[in-house]
């Protein structure tokens, strides 16, 4: 399958560094919980991680609304749930990716039903034109137009996750 760079390792690692920046000033003297959704947003994770100046502590939730497909079925489910409490935790959730926005809209409820000190989203990447359910992130890297991106952690049914640069796939198998 052919995939063509669309936004270059260049230009996220300065956009993750932006990120990180606002995020460490919004977050200095709270207690900062990083969930990171997988398993697409793990390279976004680390390297937004390694950017930030205030301390984190990190945890991962599985959920799947896609299975095999790449359409959104809307139904989500929990492969893997947090280790640790969130109460009183100021939690950020980290995505690769909003889409139809049906996954996060789920995980926000889930989640805010736990009792945090308080939830916010970042996300690397926004298709807003695709989003079905109300749902905005707090922090956004890039909005980008209706194409499948892989790459960067990001996969076309666990393929090219390997990828250093976010790729547009032109052709499915
Ligand atoms: P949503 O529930 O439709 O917002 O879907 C969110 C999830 O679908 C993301 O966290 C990704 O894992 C996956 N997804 C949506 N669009 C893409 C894409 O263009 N490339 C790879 N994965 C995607
Ligand atoms: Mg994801």
């Amino acid at each position: 399958m052919k995939t063509e760079v669309f936004i270059t390792r260049q230009e996220i690692g300065a956009k993750v560094a932006e990120l990180a920046a606002v995020v460490s000033r919004d977050y200095r003297g709270k207690e900062l919980l990083l969930i990171c959704v997988l398993k697409g947003a793990v390279v976004f994770l680390c390297d937004l991680l390694r950017f930030l100046d205030v301390g984190a502590q990190i945890d991962f939730m599985a959920v799947s609304s896609y299975g095999n497909s790449s359409v959104s079925s809307g139904v989500v489910r929990i492969l893997k749930d947090l280790d640790c409490s969130i109460e009183k935790k100021d939690v950020l959730i980290v995505e690769d990716i909003i889409d139809t926005g049906l996954t996060l809209s789920y995980l926000k409820e889930n989640l805010l039903s736990r009792n945090p000190a308080s939830l916010k989203i970042i996300a690397l990447l926004d298709k807003r034109e695709r989003r079905i359910a109300a749902i905005e992130p707090d922090y956004c890297g890039f909005c980008i137009p209706d194409e499948f991106i892989v790459g960067y952690g990001l996969d076309y049914q666990e393929k090219y996750r390997n990828l250093p640069d976010l790729c547009v796939l032109l052709e499915f198998a």
